[in-house]
């Protein structure tokens, strides 16, 4: 009786309401590509719900503007066409009637022109984005998928966003991967192909790309498969999800982010899982039935594992282990237990987290690359945070033992155009030379120092050290760091500086570090060597291109 009573009331106030109040719901048949949102970061997440006939068709959270928005968020929508999406928000509702269908995004004018849209850098068209996941060559092509929120720029409603490109510095995005479901959201996780059909999923000759993917909700984290035989533009979760639920045996929530690679040797894959205090392997010959083998603690969330030459020979090797943080362990691997013997190090540090490597990268090409994420803020901005610099990792013999280095992948130099190069200058001369560089906003500078006092020197950016050697405390932005000649009063630093970050790699990578590019404040001195009588040995200027048309 009491529900009876209620029923009706609500019917008739959302009847009688219907003049007063906005709409709760709305009803479109799509005809465009995309649904424009408007987002303002000072409303209450909401739920909105879209269904098709009846259906549920996705449900995500998202600050529907009220007034004016702060910026436009989008759905591509191609795939529904022709049909009548309801569309239903239980926050404020004033927004509804502002959603619009357009074939262009709102905002697409300005599109990668916006005041702090990193130049030369990925970073995504709307929303926000952490981690890379599954990332991949295949066919010509570089894969990178990302943790992604396409409906605000700050984290929540996580998906997989998918960008492709050729030469893993132009690239295009395509629409999202994967999206959360009735099971939860999309958590990391990596990609390989299936060359032998293991899993059953290959089509005549096409080998299927499968996802491994943590899925999480409030109770628990378990891990998933999806395949695709259209090189990752859309995707099939497996219908036996999940494969591994491991939260009792860990008696944590904290199992996620599987790292999944063929081992050939064995000829079985492995999947290197983050479990509470470390990184377990486990291995499967079917990619869906997985065992567990071992444990290595120690680790923090997105793990990867992968062998190294030792410096460039491919018949002495090493296997090196890291987790987000990107500190590692060099050891060997059996195919089930991967034995620590070196380590923890650490070769980056700064703003880079949750870096993961390519895979199935060609025999002709058997670079290990990374891309790391780059936890730095664009303010103001309809998206949020980038992918940094791909590098290449090498496992190289130092005074101090085997040792991590990261530069620049090779494909990085066509972004760059060298205006000048002196040899031999005092700090005064170095910086006259600084003022040729015609543009501030991205640039290149390799320059080596050489320190006459143990103290500090480096470059500075509008007042920012983007470069602090301190000789003596051994610091360099202030993380330890002893050159290979420990008495060397030398330090070489390869800068990039984008509009809001900025990449150091010091003594041809031995050590890097990443940090976020200040705004500019109070316009102090815009680009200059300071120290104690320091001799700028060598000095390369390079103008930087963008890489979006
Ligand atoms: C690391 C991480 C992962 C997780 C993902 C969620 O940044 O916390 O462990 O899968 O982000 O977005």
């Amino acid at each position: 009786m009491r529900s009876i009573l209620k029923h009706i009331t609500l019917t008739v106030m959302l009847v009688f309401g219907s003049r007063l109040l906005p709409a709760q719901n709305l009803s479109l048949t799509i005809t465009k590509r995309y649904l424009n949102l408007p987002v303002s970061q000072t409303q209450n997440r909401g739920i909105m719900q879209f269904r098709v006939q009846g259906k549920p068709e996705r449900s995500f959270k998202i600050r529907l503007a009220t007034d004016k928005p702060d910026y436009w968020v989008f759905c591509d929508v191609a795939a529904l066409k022709g049909k009548t999406i309801s569309i239903s928000y239980d926050g404020k509702p004033e927004g509804l009637s502002k959603i619009y269908q357009d074939d262009a995004i709102a905002g697409q004018d300005s599109l990668y022109k916006e005041k702090n849209r990193p130049q030369y850098h990925f970073s995504t068209r709307r929303g926000w984005i952490n981690d890379p996941n599954g990332m991949i060559f295949y066919e010509g092509e570089y894969h990178l998928f990302y943790q992604h929120n396409p409906y605000e720029r700050e984290w929540e409603n996580m998906s997989w966003g998918h960008a492709v490109s050729k030469d893993m510095i132009h690239w295009e995005e395509l629409p999202t991967a994967l999206s959360p479901d009735s099971m939860g959201t999309m958590f990391s996780g990596s990609t390989v192909i299936d060359y032998t059909n293991s899993a059953g999923f290959n089509r005549g000759n096409t080998p299927a790309m499968l996802a491994f993917f943590t899925v999480d909700n409030p109770e628990k984290e378990v891990q998933c498969l999806a395949y695709s035989l259209d090189k990752g533009r859309t995707w099939t979760k497996y219908n036996k999800n999940p494969l591994i639920d491991s939260k009792a045996k860990w008696n944590s929530k904290d199992t996620r982010d599987p790292r999944v690679f063929w081992y050939k040797p064995g000829q079985h894959w492995v999947m290197v899982l983050n479990e509470r205090d470390g990184h377990s392997i486990y291995t499967s010959k079917n990619a869906k039935e997985w065992r567990y083998e071992s444990h290595v603690t120690g680790f923090w969330e997105c793990p990867d594992l992968f062998e190294l030459p030792i410096d460039g020979d491919k018949n002495r090797t090493k296997w090196v282990m890291y987790g987000a943080s990107t500190t590692y362990m060099i050891g060997s691997f059996d195919g089930k237990t991967f034995t620590p013997e070196s380590g923890k190090h650490v070769y980056t540090t700064g703003s880079i987290y949750a870096a993961q490597t390519f895979t199935n990268m060609p025999e002709s090409d058997p670079r290990r690359i990374q891309i790391g994420w780059g936890r730095i803020p664009q303010p103001g901005m309809p998206f949020n945070h980038l992918m940094l610099l791909p590098t290449e990792l090498r496992l190289q013999t130092t005074q101090k033992g085997l040792r991590l280095s990261s530069v620049p992948v090779k494909e990085t130099g066509q972004l760059f155009t060298r205006t000048g190069q002196w040899a031999s200058l005092s700090a005064a001369e170095a910086n006259e030379k600084l003022k040729a560089l015609p543009s501030l906003d991205r640039f290149r500078v390799k320059a080596t120092l050489k320190l006459s006092h143990a103290t500090s020197a480096g470059l500075s950016l509008f007042g920012q050290r983007i470069l602090d050697y301190d000789l003596n405390s051994n610091l360099v932005n202030g993380v330890f760091y002893s050159p290979e000649d420990m008495t060397s009063m030398e330090v070489t630093a390869d800068i990039y500086v984008d509009q809001t970050s900025v990449e150091v790699f010091i003594d041809s990578g031995a050590y890097s570090y990443s940090l976020e590019r200040k705004p500019v404040s109070a316009p102090k001195e815009n680009l200059a060597f300071w120290g104690n009588r320091i001799e700028v040995k060598n000095l390369e200027l390079y103008t930087a291109q963008s890489i979006w048309k």
